[in-house]
């Protein structure tokens, strides 16, 4: 879809019934996000998700998928260690997932090779990681400076070399979003990223506007439709035709 431009969409989900509601809507890739510490277990950050935690949410999403390809999010501290990463992507693919997702940047190229060549594919997530949120002093927008962002660029650059075919890209100034798809051979799906990534991502719960807070560079898709169903089908016509984000969901 990349190489020919189209764009595709991409939505967290947690558990059976709405990973069947995401199927009907056609969604190309459904994200076994660890944003369930937020959304499902009404915690204040995802730090105390566990492997235990993703593997049952794992298992319960591919229970109703069939088409969509599957990512689950590797939690906190779970690829600590290249042991750690290999022992702990294991039991997310036995539980279902097609790929896992780790949040890190050029410090984790050698994991993602070590996982790529036992198998495993790989996701990548730059910009805000949120599994880091006290380390980078709270959930703000990342590569605003022109050195944060060629880094960002360089690091994420170093996680396709090493394997990853995909990445996310999390809370960053739309150039760099546009940049860092220019820049990458594989598709770059953004949140809160702009207009030009090549997918987009939403976690459920926000674009149903049933989250405690909508983030700034999400959109409640619910408020123009009548249905779950069809909230969630709007959404993906908008990613593909262009017309999601628009300029006020965008740093
Ligand atoms: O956990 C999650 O839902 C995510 C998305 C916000 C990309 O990582």
């Amino acid at each position: 879809m990349k190489a020919s431009g189209d764009k595709f969409a991409v939505i967290t989900a947690y558990d059976f019934t709405f990973a069947k509601l995401i199927e009907n809507a056609g969604i190309e890739v459904v994200l076994v996000g660890d944003s369930l510490g937020n959304v499902i277990q009404g915690r204040d950050s995802t730090i105390p998700v566990t492997v235990a935690d993703m593997v049952y949410h794992t298992a319960a999403v591919k229970r109703g998928n069939s088409n969509a390809l599957l990512i689950a999010d590797m939690p906190f501290m779970s690829y600590a260690t290249e042991t750690q990463a290999l022992e702990n992507a294991a039991l997310l693919m036995q539980a279902g997932a097609h790929m896992v997702k780790l949040e890190g940047g050029a410090w984790l190229a050698e994991t993602v090779r070590l996982l790529c060549e036992r198998g495993i594919p790989v996701c990548g997530h730059v910009g805000l990681t949120p599994q880091s949120v006290h380390k980078l002093g709270g959930y703000k927008v990342q590569g605003k400076e022109e050195q944060a962002a060629a880094q960002m660029i360089s690091e994420a650059k170093a996680l396709e070399k090493a394997g990853a075919e995909l990445i996310v890209v999390e809370c960053v100034p739309s150039s760099l979003g546009r940049a860092l798809s220019q820049a990458l051979t594989i598709p770059v799906i953004g949140i809160g990223a702009g207009p030009d990534t090549d997918a987009q991502v939403l976690v459920l719960h926000d674009m149903l506007g049933i989250s405690q807070r909508l983030p700034r560079f999400s959109k409640n898709f619910l408020e123009d439709n009548t249905s779950i169903q069809s909230a969630i089908s709007a959404y993906g016509d908008a990613v593909r035709a262009g017309t999601f984000p628009a300029p006020e969901h965008c740093f």
